[in-house]
C-alpha cells in the first residue's frame, strides 16, 4: 500500500509540472479528488484490506489526499491570480485618449431645402401630392397644350424610355393627375425629380428637383398668384423681399409669368449671384390654361386656377451660396458635412 501511495504521489507531482492554466488544475482536481477519481478508487480498495491494516492505510491515503488538495488549491489560486493580472493588462484602457467623434447623418442640402419649402407651403394651406417620375406623353406634354412640334419633346431635350414613355421633364405632369383625382377646390404642391437631356455644366444638370404648386377654385385670379408667391418667398427667407413678374410663355398657362426675386445677396446692387442684374429668376408661373382645365375634367367657365413651378437646386444655390449645380450630385463629404 505504501508503494502504491508513493507512486501515486510521484505521478501527481509529474502531472503537476505540466499544468498551464487554472482550467488544467480543475481538470486534475476532478481526476484525483472527484467522486470517481483516483483517490476515491484507493478508498474503495481500503474496504477489502485486512481490518487491522485499515487505520494505517487510511491515514496514508488521507495524508496524500490532503497533500494533493492543498497543492491543487494553491496552484489554482496562483493561476487565477496571474490569469486575472494578464486579463487586466490586456484590457487596459487609456482613459486619457480623446473620444472618437461619432459621425452623424445629415440632410442633403436639396432635402433640407425641399423640406423647408414644403413646410412653408403647408403652413399656407397646400397639401403635398406626388406624381410619377416615369410618365407618358399625355401628362407631360400633350395634355398640357404642348404642340406636337414643340422643341421640348425633341429627343435632344427629353429622355425617352419607349415611344410614349419618358422621364418627366417637369413636375407639371402632376397637374392633370390631381385634376382627374380631385374636384376643386384644389390646393396642392407636388415635389419631385425631373430629367432633361442637357449638357451637364455649372448651371444645368440632367436631373434636378422641382416643386409644382396648383390652386384651382372659383374666381382665382392673377392677383392671388402674385400675392401667394410673395407670401411664400417672404416666409421662406424670413424677410420682406422685393419681387417682380415678367410676362413669359408656357403652353399650359395663360398668361404666363416668370417670377424674379430681388437678389438676396446684393439686394439689387448687382453681384455675381444675380449676374449683376439685381434679380434672381426663381419660378415659372401663370393662370392654368382653359384647355388644360378641360383636359383635367374641370369646367373653365366655372373654375380658374394658377400654377407655378420652381427649381430646388436653384433655391438651395441661392440660400447656401453654392455656385455649381453639379456639387449636389457629387457626394463630396466636405460639402455635405456643412449641412
Ligand atoms: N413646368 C415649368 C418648367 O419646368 C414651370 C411652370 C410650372 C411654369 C407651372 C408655369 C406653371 O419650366
Amino acid at each position: 500500500m505504501r508503494d502504491r501511495v508513493d507512486s501515486l504521489r510521484l505521478q501527481f507531482q509529474n502531472e503537476l509540472k505540466d499544468l498551464q492554466r487554472s482550467k488544467d488544475v480543475e481538470e486534475l482536481k476532478v481526476r484525483y479528488l472527484g467522486k470517481k477519481g483516483i483517490l476515491a478508487e484507493l478508498m474503495f480498495f481500503l474496504r477489502d484490506c485486512p481490518p487491522q491494516d485499515r487505520p494505517v492505510w487510511g491515514q496514508l491515503i488521507n495524508a496524500v489526499k490532503e497533500e494533493i488538495t492543498t497543492t491543487l488549491d494553491r496552484a489554482l489560486e496562483a493561476f487565477i491570480l496571474s490569469e486575472e493580472k494578464k486579463r487586466l493588462e490586456e484590457e487596459w484602457i487609456d482613459i486619457t485618449l480623446p473620444g472618437r467623434r461619432k459621425f452623424c447623418g445629415r440632410y442633403h442640402p436639396i432635402s433640407a431645402m425641399l423640406e423647408k419649402a414644403l413646410n412653408t407651403l403647408s403652413s399656407m394651406g397646400f397639401s403635398v401630392q406626388y406624381g410619377p417620375d416615369i410618365e407618358d406623353d399625355w401628362y407631360n406634354f400633350e395634355g398640357l397644350n404642348f404642340p406636337k412640334d414643340h422643341p421640348a419633346r425633341d429627343m435632344q431635350d427629353t429622355f425617352y424610355i419607349a415611344d410614349n414613355l419618358l422621364l418627366r421633364t417637369h413636375t407639371s405632369n402632376t397637374q392633370l393627375r390631381v385634376m382627374e383625382k380631385q374636384a376643386p377646390p384644389i390646393r396642392i404642391v407636388a415635389p419631385g425629380t425631373v430629367y432633361r437631356n442637357e449638357d451637364i455644366s455649372a448651371r444645368s444638370h440632367v436631373f434636378f428637383h422641382q416643386i409644382e404648386g396648383i390652386y384651382i377654385d372659383k374666381k382665382v385670379s392673377l392677383v392671388d398668384l402674385l400675392s401667394t408667391m410673395k407670401e411664400f418667398w417672404c416666409r421662406l427667407f424670413q424677410k420682406s423681399l422685393d419681387m417682380r413678374f415678367r410676362p413669359s410663355y408656357f403652353p399650359f398657362v395663360e398668361p404666363g409669368v416668370e417670377v424674379d426675386l430681388r437678389c438676396t445677396s446684393c439686394e439689387g446692387g448687382g453681384c455675381r449671384l444675380c449676374k449683376y442684374s439685381g434679380w434672381l429668376e426663381v419660378a415659372g408661373a401663370g393662370m392654368v390654361h382653359p384647355e388644360v382645365l378641360k383636359n383635367g375634367g374641370i369646367d373653365p367657365e366655372i373654375y380658374s386656377g394658377y400654377a407655378w413651378g420652381m427649381g430646388i437646386e436653384r433655391l438651395a444655390m441661392i440660400r447656401y451660396g453654392i455656385k455649381d449645380i453639379r456639387q449636389f450630385a457629387q457626394n463630396d463629404m466636405g460639402l455635405l458635412e456643412q449641412f
